[in-house]
């Protein structure tokens, strides 16, 4: 059992002070029973026995949440982040096409992926949906690592068959075979989910997007990941190659890609009636603000999204996005929203990072929040991170205020702890933590 302050989202809230959408306890106990979420009590309602029959580990000062949810990230990125000087197709050609052909080498791959799945954890991600590369070792590595930290994690191998180097391409029976051998070994095993991953409509074929819809409609349990209407030259070019659809996101209906299992990143320059048509088919839009920012992409219509009823998650989008930490992506999130005349507010943003996120990867029934039963992946929270949030935190007495000046001010250093289903996996404050 650990003592702290305790903040979850119990629903979608309907808006700014929707007190029934989550719960608070100021002093609260957080009680595991393994790997599970026993229940969340305040400390005041434990009678004298059970003081007694717990085991206390006390984080007072500490406010403790669901860990974050990434709806969208690459860890073959992670090394070439902050790339300069280009928006969306150059930066491709310059900078990601040429650090993604090194995970054709298993060793490279696999040293990346402890990287990667370290940095979540220190940042408070304990869930993610994630592009590996083209290459089939790629995604081993990173599955099997997540795997030993015992991760809920929803991946894929990247499909492309055109549109990049020679080295980066598969085509339809490479791609299917090398899928089907991935979705064979990883899919179900340990909390490993598998995302079938056709790159965006650029970089593949229409026999690759077919091949990737007809996977799509054989494996009912296996999700699809792509990106779709982040640049407008890339939306240009799509409409060139596929005149005959409707838009961008009619090339992935047309093939069957578009379903209540499939994570669409940006969705930028969407219209109205795309966002209905998200609506219907319950597909998410994975809103990626640094990225956006970065790329110089544009500002994502969140409240328009919203109001039509779209699907909505958060992701970093590493290494176009600027910061693996949900913190960043919350603030970035707000300043776009500012931008277009709107605020985000606190409760909406922390749902989305935490439990929409959950559900729009069909998740909400294992994590997301502390109902008794859900698997145990949160952190620990210091609100006395840094000397500003410290002294932030002396004017913030309601929880939502807490919330926003922690997204907004927050980082890694805020993150003291990082549990894993039940399990200890990140100690900020460790001195001699085995560099596993
Ligand atoms: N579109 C196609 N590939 C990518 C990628 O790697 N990052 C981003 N942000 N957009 C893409
Ligand atoms: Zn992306």
């Amino acid at each position: 059992a650990l003592r702290a302050s305790i903040f979850h989202m119990m629903r979608r809230p309907a808006g700014p002070g929707d007190k029934d959408a989550y719960e608070y306890l100021s002093d609260g106990v957080l009680i595991l029973n393994g790997p599970r979420v026993e229940r969340a009590v305040p400390y005041a309602e434990l009678t004298a026995e059970e003081r007694r029959a717990l085991i206390f580990e006390d984080l007072s000062g500490c406010l403790l949440t669901p860990g974050f949810v990434d709806a969208h990230v690459h860890f073959p990125q992670i090394g070439m982040i902050g790339a300069y000087g280009a928006q969306l197709m150059e930066w491709l050609e310059r900078y990601t096409f040429p650090a993604e052909q090194a995970f054709a080498d298993p060793d490279f791959a696999r040293e990346a992926a402890a990287f990667f799945l370290k940095e979540l954890l220190r940042n408070g991600t304990t869930s993610a949906m994630v592009f590996a590369t083209v290459h089939e070792v790629s995604a081993d590595a990173l599955f099997e690592d997540a795997l030993k930290r015992g991760m809920r994690l929803i991946a894929g191998k990247v499909l492309m068959d055109r549109g990049g180097p020679e080295s980066l391409l598969d085509g339809p029976d490479l791609g299917r075979e090398a899928t089907e051998r991935l979705i064979g070994r990883w899919r179900g095993k340990g909390r490993l989910g598998y995302a079938l991953t056709p790159r965006f409509a650029l970089s593949c074929s229409d026999a690759q997007l077919a091949m990737a819809g007809e996977l799509f409609s054989r494996y009912p349990d296996v999700y699809l990941q792509t990106h779709v209407s982040e640049n407008t030259g890339e939306i240009a070019a799509v409409a060139e190659l596929f005149p005959d659809d409707v838009d961008y996101l009619g090339v992935y209906e047309r093939h069957g890609l578009v379903g209540a299992r499939s994570v669409l990143a940006h969705g930028v320059h969407l219209d109205d009636g795309a966002f209905k048509r998200l609506s219907a088919s319950r597909a998410t839009i994975a809103h990626c603000p640094s990225s956006n920012f970065f790329l110089g992409s544009g500002l994502f219509p969140l409240a328009e999204a919203d109001a039509l009823g779209a699907p909505l998650a958060l992701g970093s989008d590493v290494g176009a996005g600027t910061s693996l930490s949900a913190f960043r992506t919350m603030a970035e999130a707000y300043q776009t929203a500012q931008l277009r005349g709107r605020a985000l507010d606190p409760l909406r943003a922390y749902y989305l990072a935490t439990l929409g996120g959950a559900e729009a990867l069909g998740l909400g029934a294992h994590i997301g929040n502390f109902e008794p039963g859900k698997e145990a992946d949160f952190i620990a929270l210091d609100l006395a991170a840094t000397p500003l949030l410290k002294r932030r935190m002396d004017t913030a007495h309601e929880i939502e205020d807490i919330l926003f000046s922690l997204a907004i001010l927050g980082d890694d250093r805020a993150v003291a702890r990082t549990y894993v289903a039940g399990a200890l996996a990140h100690n900020r404050d460790a001195r001699d933590a085995p560099d596993a």
